[in-house]
């Protein structure tokens, strides 16, 4: 009995272990993983420093949004943003730029 409970509680924290490693999306790997990671800086920004930047915005998503769409600099002086990352269409901008800011 003891032993069964032992077990449930090292799955029940293997589960919250994997909740807690943020990874990007899918979507992000694909259109957006050649140049951003979450935690460092590649070709762009790291996101979660996007995050930071955004930090009490309340018109941060829909800025993001934005800017991922139309691409360009925005004060990271890290070269040019390609518009719509690799190919990434309106619903994938908008769960990123959601992702980006739980971050
Ligand atoms: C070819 C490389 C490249 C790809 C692909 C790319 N980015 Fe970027 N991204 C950049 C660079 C470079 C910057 C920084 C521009 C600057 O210096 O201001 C940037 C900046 C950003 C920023 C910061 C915007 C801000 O307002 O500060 C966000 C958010 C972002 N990228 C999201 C994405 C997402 C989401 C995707 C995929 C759909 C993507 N990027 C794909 C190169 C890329």
């Amino acid at each position: 009995m003891k032993s069964i409970f032992a077990a449930v509680a090292v799955a029940g924290l293997m589960v919250a272990g994997n909740a807690m490693a943020t990874d990007m999306p899918a979507d992000g790997k694909a259109k957006c993983g050649a140049c951003h990671k979450i935690d460092t800086k590649l070709v762009g920004p790291a996101w979660k420093d996007v995050a930071a930047k955004y930090k009490g915005n309340k018109d941060a998503e829909a800025t993001l949004v934005a800017n991922i769409t139309k691409g360009g600099q925005f004060g990271w002086k890290m070269g040019q943003m390609p518009a719509k990352g690799m190919g990434a269409n309106e619903a994938q901008i908008k769960d990123l730029a959601k992702f980006i800011m739980t971050l």
